[in-house]
């Protein structure tokens, strides 16, 4: 177990880290006002906060935000690719809150991180994935008595702890935050949409224009990449296993099919479901020379990465975050940022204006754990209304959007059921 007070790659990188948090800061203007609060109010005095997230320039606003608040706080990579290794290096020098995590760890060191940060003895858990959660409660259950709650902020780690929850492993209560409609609709879209376009781009420089362009999964996600794919006018082919979502994309105007069918016709692929193994060997058998693939989902199980080693007799790193397989046969295919989330892999990960209301719930949901009465239970809880409503509306008024309201006629109205035709 470690025992040094942070592990970052280089403290040297920290004047370059904090340019770009000042930066991305700029964009996060309700995670600005939160702060400004905390730093009065103080709602996390006595709270030590054991986060696991990936460590960009949004993440290090939150962990700011969170300090504003009183808390003690320990931070840990949430992938091993994602950590931006000036930011880590800033968040130590510059803001002094203690950073586990270094770009490219292997798994030993990204488990040594993430019990690190639990040696701080948490009362409050902040997930993206999982990793913590599973953590302490397979390795370090003596620590879950401490543990008022937690939150979990994306897809993958809300499935993982509704598993726990349904066999009755789970010991203590964690907020949904991907599940409120400020962070789902916003970051799952237009962040996901965006930066994993960011990500493809910037690891292979391709024209989208004209591409056959394959999303698996559409859901928020895949709903966002599709979008903007489309928007720079690739051909978007959607691989769905829900009929109701297959359906909606199709009536969104994209051609639906099996990926067995799409394997044969796509350039680029991307996979956003949250499963595994959805591109496999019979898949990538039947894929044309020269085909992109890219994970966009939490874990970098999406594209079956033992089966495409297996079938190749030769990689090359050609690009920075891309790798070329040489199938036997003598075709090759192209792999983002090893199949780990392109987004945060090969790009800086969504944008801070997204992250802005994504990390406004974080925020406000750590103020909920800590500052209510009312004994959750051991359970996935959404989160409260009343914080998703003030997100957005803190969001629209930084972005100088005015809205009606009802009037009391028309609130009547609603309230009624005797007026008919
Ligand atoms: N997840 C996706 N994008 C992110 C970002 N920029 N910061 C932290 N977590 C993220």
């Amino acid at each position: 177990m470690m025992t040094v007070e942070y592990d970052v790659a280089d403290e040297s990188l920290a004047p370059a880290g904090k340019l770009r948090i000042e930066w991305a800061d700029r964009q996060m203007p309700v995670l600005q006002q939160i702060r400004e609060r905390f730093e009065e109010e103080k709602p996390l005095s006595g709270e030590r906060l054991a986060a696991c997230l990936h460590v960009t320039t949004e993440t290090a606003n939150l962990m700011r935000t969170l300090a504003a608040g009183g808390a003690e706080i320990a931070v840990c990579a949430s992938n091993p690719l994602s950590t931006q290794d000036d930011v880590a290096a800033s968040l130590v020098v510059d803001y002094e809150i203690p950073v586990f995590a270094i770009c490219g760890e292997d798994r030993d060191t990204y488990y040594d991180h993430v019990n690190a940060v639990l040696d701080m003895k948490p009362t409050i858990t902040m997930d993206d994935g999982a990793d913590l959660v599973s953590t302490l409660h397979s390795k370090r259950s003596e620590l879950i008595e401490d543990v008022k709650g937690g939150m979990e902020e994306t897809t993958t780690g809300v499935i993982r702890l509704r598993s726990m929850a349904a066999v009755g492993e789970l010991r203590y209560p964690i907020i949904s935050v991907n599940d409120a409609m400020t962070k789902h609709l916003f970051d799952n879209r237009f962040g996901t949409g965006q930066s994993t376009i960011d990500g493809i781009l910037r690891a292979t420089n391709i024209l989208l224009a004209g591409k056959q362009f394959v999303v698996c999964g559409f859901g928020m996600c895949g709903r966002g990449v599709a979008m903007r794919a489309h928007g720079m006018g690739a051909n978007v082919i959607i691989c769905e296993v829900e009929p109701v979502r297959g359906l909606e994309a199709a009536m969104e105007g994209y051609r639906v099919m099996p990926i067995a069918e799409a394997a044969e016709i796509g350039d680029i692929f991307v996979t956003v479901t949250g499963d595994t193994s959805v591109i496999r060997g019979e898949h990538i058998a039947r894929m044309k020379e020269g085909a992109i693939l890219a994970n966009s989902g939490h874990f970098d199980v999406e594209v079956s990465l033992k089966d495409l080693r297996e079938m190749s007799t030769g990689v090359r790193q050609v690009r920075p975050s891309l790798q070329e397989f040489t199938l036997q046969g003598g075709r090759h295919v192209y792999l983002v940022g090893e199949g780990r989330l392109a987004n945060l892999a090969a790009a800086e990960g969504h944008p801070a204006a997204v992250m802005d209301m994504s990390f406004a719930n974080q925020s406000l949901c750590a103020e909920f754990l800590a500052t209510s009465d009312v004994a959750l239970a051991r359970e996935v809880h959404p989160v409260p209304e009343e914080i998703d409503r003030r997100v957005a509306g803190l969001k629209l008024a930084a972005m100088g959007i005015e809205i009606d309201e009802l009037t009391e006629e028309q609130k009547e109205y609603l309230a009624s059921w005797e007026l008919g035709t």
